[in-house]
């Protein structure tokens, strides 16, 4: 739409090129990078015009990003939310100067529903069960109760609030015994993760823990190397699940050092392009689509590695 098309009302260029402004959460994992990679390269091969803003996991500054794109009156903003509450203002003001808003991957509050058109990503929410599903089955006969620790998604993000639901509604469903011994943030990054897993272990130890679920690979990651400085085997003295499924998490289980992967696709770029040519163009689509996304346990570690693509 830029340099020469009318930018008419309905958006888009006479050649049907968009110009898309993308506020992306930022660059906290192999995860965000590749989904980074994947739209960037999707806009490129569809001949729009993507303006990127690295977020830094700062709500304020993607929402200066937004705020800078409705200036520039763009076609169509692409948002993935850092965390869920927040937005009703900024959507509001985008909304107001007819600019279509669509949520890549993270989602915002029901509140907010009416204030973006469609949502394309994760159902986090079943990945949280899917981590359930292993941990109830895996624990069943576990007598006197199954010890967990949680590594938390970044606080007040889509992915936390909802992997941890999702989890802990199937373990109450299946009627395991369990105890969260200790459940804390480690923002989705590596650093973090490897931070938080040292506190859990200065205060609880880990004789006796059986279970810890990380949130993505890279707290999983960070935790593993907190384990393993402990003097602790990460896989067998405890067992971890992880969710993302990056080649260096997929290696972590190839290595023995984990027990399940709850795979979250960021490769969605080309999905997204067609997604925003629809909205633009005025078409129906649904509020929510979700990415295909699989599960691995031990036995398919080695064999999964090469097809990973992040
Ligand atoms: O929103 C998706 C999550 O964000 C991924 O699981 C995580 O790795 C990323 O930081």
């Amino acid at each position: 739409a830029c340099g020469g098309g009318d930018g008419g009302s309905e958006g888009g260029g006479d050649d049907g090129s968009l110009v898309i402004g993308f506020a992306q959460v930022g660059a906290e994992s192999a995860w965000r990078t590749a989904n980074s990679t994947s739209i960037q390269e999707a806009a490129k091969a569809a001949g729009h015009d993507l303006k990127f803003v690295d977020g830094q996991q700062d709500q304020e500054k993607q929402i200066a990003a937004v705020r800078d794109f409705i200036n520039q009156q763009v076609d169509v903003i692409v948002l993935a939310p850092v965390v869920e509450t927040g937005w009703t203002d900024v959507l509001q003001e985008a909304e107001d100067a007819g600019i279509p808003v669509v949520l890549a991957d993270r989602g915002v509050e029901a509140a907010d529903e009416a204030l973006y058109v469609t949502r394309l990503g994760s159902d986090f929410a079943e990945e949280g069960r899917k981590a359930g599903t292993w941990a109830a089955e895996t624990f069943a006969a576990d007598a006197d109760g199954t010890r967990i620790l949680e590594l938390q998604g970044t606080t007040g993000s889509a992915p936390a609030n909802d992997r941890k639901a999702g989890f802990f509604e199937v373990l109450d469903a299946e009627g395991l015994n369990y105890e969260i011994v200790d459940s804390q943030s480690g923002n989705f990054t590596a650093e973090e993760g490897k931070a938080v897993m040292e506190t859990f272990i200065t205060t609880h130890g880990l004789d006796g823990i059986d279970l810890l679920y990380a949130h993505n690979d890279e707290m999983g990651l960070g935790a593993i190397q907190a384990i393993e400085e402990a003097g602790k085997v990460p896989g067998t003295d405890i067992q971890i699940i992880i969710v993302d499924g990056s080649t260096a998490g997929f290696q972590a289980g190839v290595d023995g050092k984990l027990n399940y992967i709850v795979e979250c696709n960021p490769a969605f770029g080309p999905q997204l392009m067609d997604v925003l040519e629809s909205v633009v163009a005025g078409d129906e689509v649904e509020k929510f689509t979700p990415v295909e996304e699989g599960v691995f346990d031990a036995t398919q570690f080695e064999a999964e590695l090469p097809n990973r693509q992040f």
